[in-house]
């Protein structure tokens, strides 16, 4: 136990510990005044041992929440649009599920491209999912072995607005809602919409951590530092990491992209993962509602996403695609 202290009013509320200890920095909000302040547990000045027949009252966890079996939740997001967002959502989930991963895809984008990527069109999704009109677990559909979907699309836009009438916690939205469902997955992948709006803000409050596809283009470096500049903002309320960042559309046949994809590296090292080439095949996946490894499993797409399935899940003995893809023989 430990005793957390409102800066605004000086109420004392004792906290259990046990209910922090997976996330070390959070927003929390005092019930007797309403102030909302971010308590640190590695700088605890708000934050005091408890004192022997303090008069305590419970804080208000509604804006914290957790959960003892936790999946990885990755989100794969950037402001620009047409990036490869939802190619490399849909087929990094199929790669991991393939693998032998129990995966959670959920779809944020009111386009519901993920679903359609997976010739699926479930009768109920996120939007179910946050009205609470339906029971968590009926927003589920199975869309492959190990892989379920949380499908996103038009109703998503009312489920906006409902996020942005809420008067306090609104950016927790998502993350109450999985509270119930993600302990069931060893992954959680989300794929968002492009731009920034409430639920790209719920997204990320809910995600640990961030796969940013970056299209090798002129533009590519400064959209991806315009986005670095916003994700500080929600740092400060909560732990989030940028990293991995997919370089996307590598044509290797022009050197305007492998500079690009040099300058990268050169700017963000390790987080830098092996290209996803331009690929026909790729384009052309969405009209058959089938996953790379599905379509063509030996072609340059399937190769690409098995590469990255295997940086995500650190297991370079995940068979995927039919040759290996390495950075070398594409940058050289
Ligand atoms: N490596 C690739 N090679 C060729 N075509 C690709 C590749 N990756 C994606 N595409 C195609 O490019 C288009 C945009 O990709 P995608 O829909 O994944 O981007 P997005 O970032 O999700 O877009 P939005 O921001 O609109 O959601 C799609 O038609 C897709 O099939
Ligand atoms: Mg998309």
């Amino acid at each position: 136990m430990t005793i957390i202290v409102c800066p605004n009013c000086s109420k004392k509320y004792r906290a259990d510990t046990n209910k922090l200890t997976t996330r070390k920095k959070f927003l929390v909000r005092c019930k007797t005044c309403e102030h909302k302040f971010v308590i640190n547990l590695e700088q605890p000045a708000l934050v005091q041992p408890p004192v022997v027949e303090q008069k305590v009252v419970e804080p208000d966890y509604a804006s914290t929440p957790n959960s003892s079996k936790s999946p990885r939740k990755i989100c794969v997001t950037l402001s620009k649009g047409g990036v490869g967002k939802t190619t490399t959502a849909v087929n990094l989930s199929a790669g991991l599920a393939t693998a032998g991963y129990k995966v959670l895809l959920i779809d944020t984008d009111t386009q519901g491209q993920s679903s359609f990527m997976l010739g699926k069109k479930p009768p109920a999704g996120l939007t179910e999912l946050l009205t609470g009109e339906l029971p968590p677990k009926e927003t589920i559909f199975p869309a492959r072995p190990n892989l379920d979907l949380l499908s996103g699309g038009r109703s998503l836009a009312g489920v906006k607005r409902i996020i942005d009438k809420k008067s306090f916690g609104s950016e927790w939205t998502l993350a109450e809602a999985m509270e119930k469902i993600d302990s069931d997955y060893d992954y959680v992948i989300i794929d968002t919409s492009p731009g920034w709006d409430q639920l790209t803000v719920n997204v990320l409050f809910y995600a640990d951590e961030i796969l940013t596809p970056v299209a090798l283009e002129v533009m590519a470096l400064h959209g991806l530092s315009e986005f670095i500049k916003n994700l500080h903002a929600i740092k400060k309320y909560k732990e989030i990491d940028l990293k991995y960042i997919v370089p996307t559309f590598l044509d290797t046949r022009v050197e305007q992209p492998k500079n690009i994809y040099r300058k990268l590296q050169g700017l963000y090292g390790d987080k830098v993962c092996t290209p996803i080439r331009y690929d026909e095949e790729l384009s052309k996946i969405p009209s058959y509602g089938q996953t790379i490894f599905e379509f063509i499993p030996d072609g340059d797409g399937a190769a690409d996403y098995g590469a990255l399935v295997r940086t995500i899940a650190k297991n370079k003995n995940i068979l995927l695609g039919g040759h290996s893809s390495d950075e070398t023989s594409q940058i050289a």
